[in-house]
């Protein structure tokens, strides 16, 4: 009990120390979260997501009908009002971008998705619609209310297209490129959303075709996912041979709890397996992107109190999964006892006798009361090993020492066996029986 309350204080300590990382497109340590579709069950408003240090990107979806009829769907996340043109109006939403972008988080619009009536017939047609997401997502000119999204403004958009039909998608791309330039006053972002499978029967031809910033690879629900298949070299290859951007940033997509694959979902310490030093220090890698928020906030390991997104972004920042794995744990009791005895003896002796029958009898009494009451203190001190896996320099082991009885006091606690990295987990900092950034 007492040694799991210490494992979420060392967990509290090791995001605390994350809340310097922020959103930068040139980073390889991005986490990107889909979120909109409610995979996990358990989906809150947008803003509750992106407060999260451990998120930098959001992929807000699904674009699911279009270029006709346009349509959005965000689960339970929007309903009821619509637009003049019948498309859902989603204001909660539209505040929600507003404050995620305010906290330098970027929001992507992803069109497409595994349900949904989507495509073009051509490259005009694609072409043409490029003004209409501007018109309706970006910057463009038209009149707030015909907007989804009223007046916020999205970063970008993300090719989530699943139906195999690849026409316009990169004459699409290419030409949302020419409205991106209209407005300086910020970058916007273009990204697909792969299988692993290579080339993508999808988005194949768009990411040989056009200048997309990050692809988000699913590496789920297909034999390349993260085993003995595992096929991120090829996509390095891509990256560095077949992209027109070079610098393009690839990310290991993820399913982030097990019921939001079909299969395929791993454990962080797993994924930390298979992000080896090479795939991390890649300079087309980007980082992991999660299918979705939802399922990943609400898978939360037990013993750390990490959950999946949090322990993403340790990993690609190179802090690797704080496995908590107990490799010793011994127990030394020591006694302490005082001991005092009372003790009292009276004894009483009467003698009588008589003359005319000599009769002598002598009665004697004798009591004797003792007591020893002793008072004893145990300390019980628990010693508990917990290896910190960090891919970029070396495993470490930071055995944490607990007075488990008497409760655990200011200064009963001290570490052996760990270098400390960036000041985290300086003893110093624990007090009050809590830990203190
Ligand atoms: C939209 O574009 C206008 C210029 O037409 C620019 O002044 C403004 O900053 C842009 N707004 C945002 C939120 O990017």
């Amino acid at each position: 009990m007492f040694s799991k309350s210490i494992f979420v204080l060392l967990a509290t300590a090791l995001l605390q120390a994350l809340s310097a990382y922020a959103f930068d497109p040139s980073s390889n340590s991005n986490v990107a979260v889909y979120w909109g579709q409610n995979s996990g069950g358990t989906q809150t408003r947008l803003a509750d997501y992106c407060s999260s240090n451990s998120v930098d990107i959001i992929i807000i979806s699904f674009l699911y009908v279009f270029p006709d009829n346009l349509q959005v769907n965000f689960a339970n996340a929007c309903g009821g009002a619509t637009t003049p043109d019948g498309t859902l109006r989603c204001d909660q939403i539209a505040e929600d971008i507003k404050t995620c972008q305010g906290q330098g988080k970027k929001v992507l619009l992803s069109m497409g998705g595994g349900v949904g009536t989507y495509g073009f017939t051509s490259d005009s047609q694609a072409e043409e619609f490029a003004e209409t997401l501007w018109d309706l997502f970006g910057n463009g000119s038209i009149s707030e209310d015909e907007r989804p999204l009223g007046d916020a403004i999205v970063d970008g958009f993300d090719f989530d297209i699943e139906n195999q039909n690849q026409v316009g998608y990169a004459a699409l791309a290419t030409s949302l490129r020419t409205y991106f330039a209209q407005d300086t006053s910020k970058t916007y972002y273009l990204s697909a959303a792969p299988q692993c499978p290579y080339p993508d029967a999808s988005v194949g031809d768009l990411l040989a075709n056009a200048d997309i910033d990050f692809a988000f690879i699913q590496f789920y629900n297909n034999y390349c996912q993260l085993g003995p298949n595992f096929n991120f070299n090829t996509w390095e290859d891509y990256a560095e041979n077949v992209s027109p951007n070079k610098n393009i940033k690839l990310f290991v997509g993820l399913a982030a709890a097990q019921r939001a694959a079909s299969y395929g979902y791993v454990d962080a310490a797993t994924v930390d397996t298979y992000l080896t030093d090479d795939i991390l220090s890649n300079p087309n890698f980007g980082g992991i992107s999660l299918w979705d928020a939802s399922a990943g906030f609400s898978n939360v390991d037990e013993v750390s109190g990490q959950n999946y997104v949090q322990q993403m972004k340790a990993i690609v920042v190179g802090d690797g999964v704080a496995t908590t794995s107990t490799i010793s744990t011994s127990t030394t009791q020591t006694s302490t006892s005082s001991t005092s005895t009372t003790s009292s003896t009276s004894t009483t002796s009467s003698t009588s006798t008589t003359s005319t029958t000599s009769t002598t009898s002598t009665t004697s009494s004798t009591s004797t009361t003792s007591s020893t009451s002793t008072t004893s203190s145990t300390l019980t001190t628990s010693t508990t090993s917990i290896t910190f896996t960090a891919p970029r320099y070396s495993k470490v082991t930071h055995v944490v020492t607990l007075y488990t009885t008497p409760p655990l006091q200011d200064g009963a606690y001290y570490t052996t066996g760990w270098v400390p990295q960036d000041g985290q987990y300086d003893n110093s900092k624990f007090n009050d029986g809590q830990w203190h950034e």
